[in-house]
């Protein structure tokens, strides 16, 4: 790192468990071993435009690798190239990326890092085509990042939601009804997959296997039937029928990704009830599924992710994007990484472990 004295770190989107310790695990090496100085970045892309950022010190990156959230905050609008200015008119979109590009001159960066998901991905690649010296390092619950197995931060949105479909199966249980828990994920459906084969839900319901209503009551009916009066449905946000459409929660112009999924939990619930006689209720986590702790798995991870993402500051491998492929952590160039958003493939093994101890999915 000899030529790398400045070096800038943001976490950029939703945040997730893990995000701390990747912050920690790039400041402390910055530090002590290149003798660099660390600029946080507040509040991702927005504080970048606006240049809001502070020098980090050694005592506030300490002990926070188990703390969840992000001690530099973080937004899901703000990207430079749309920046999101409110007018008379409404919302409107302007270039902004002159002033990131200023704010990264004055405070004389050298490089920096962002951590985030796909938005941010997109805003890594830009900047590197016009000759800066970024790194991306992936992160987020929904684990839809190409070019890297997992992202940190989905094995803790899976565990808050496989203690939900734990409890839930006492209560759905005691009451004989049918339990819908609706979870996060955009439009991949790795936590409801994740979650649902952890915890054992009797149909999964996800984005890239449309399902067919009737699938779901005759499968919910005939474990009633067979004397199994409850069940569980964990329904990924993205989800929806074959005849209908994903449901949009909210529009918002001012977000680096517009629309904001949810509801189709409810719609689920409601179908059941009319298509079964059945009783049934629903459970959405919400951001229950970014709070809290990460997961030891998590945290060791990001402690990888951060450590890479230094040794490629130090090796001026700009533009690259960390990636776990396998057990070894390693590097792509975000290019790779944009190129499409990492679904379930419907043959995934996830699915046929699934499928083999007669999960539904609707199909
Ligand atoms: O991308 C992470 C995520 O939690 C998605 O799973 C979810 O659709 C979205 O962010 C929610 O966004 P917000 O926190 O802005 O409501």
């Amino acid at each position: 790192m000899k030529s790398i004295k400045r070096i800038g770190v943001l976490t950029g989107g939703g945040d997730c468990p893990g995000l701390n310790a990747v912050i920690r695990s790039i400041a402390k090496p910055a530090m002590s071993y290149f003798g660099a100085t660390v600029i946080g970045i507040e509040d991702g892309f927005e504080g970048f435009v606006e240049g809001r950022m502070r020098e980090l010190t050694p005592k506030e990156i300490g002990g926070i690798v188990s703390v969840g959230g992000t001690i530099l905050g973080t937004s899901t609008k703000g990207n430079p190239f749309q920046f999101p200015v409110e007018t008379p008119q409404g919302v409107e979109v302007f270039d902004y990326s002159e002033n990131a590009i200023r704010n990264y001159k004055d405070w004389g960066l050298d490089a920096l890092i962002a951590i985030g998901g796909d938005g941010t991905m997109h805003i890594v690649d830009r900047f590197t085509d016009m000759g800066f010296n970024f790194i991306g390092v992936p992160k987020t619950i929904d684990n839809d990042l190409a070019a890297t197995d997992v992202t940190f931060g989905y094995y803790s949105a899976v565990a808050v939601a496989t203690d939900a479909i734990d409890r839930l199966h006492t209560t759905a249980s005691a009451h004989h009804r049918v339990m819908v828990v609706e979870v996060m994920g955009r439009y991949a459906g790795w936590i409801a997959l994740g979650a649902g084969l952890a915890g054992g839900a009797d149909a999964i319901l996800i984005p890239e296997i449309p399902f067919k209503w009737e699938k779901v009551y005759e499968h919910v009916l005939r474990r009633s039937i067979h004397g199994n009066r409850f069940s569980i449905i964990c329904v990924a946000e993205g989800a929806r029928p074959s005849e209908g459409d994903i449901i949009v929660k909210e529009t918002d112009k001012k977000r680096t990704d517009p629309i904001r999924l949810g509801g189709i939990g409810e719609l689920v619930a409601k179908k059941v009830t009319e298509g079964t006689g059945l009783e049934t209720r629903v459970t959405v986590l919400g951001h229950l599924q970014r709070g809290g702790s990460p997961t030891a798995y998590d945290r060791i991870l990001a402690s990888k992710f951060g450590s890479k993402a230094i040794e490629l500051a130090s090796e001026n491998k700009f533009g690259h994007m960390v990636s776990l492929r396998g057990n070894e952590v390693t590097s792509v160039p975000v290019k790779e990484a944009i190129l499409s958003l990492r679904t379930v493939p419907p043959n995934d093994q996830g699915v046929v472990a699934a499928r083999a101890v007669g999960t539904c999915f609707g199909d």
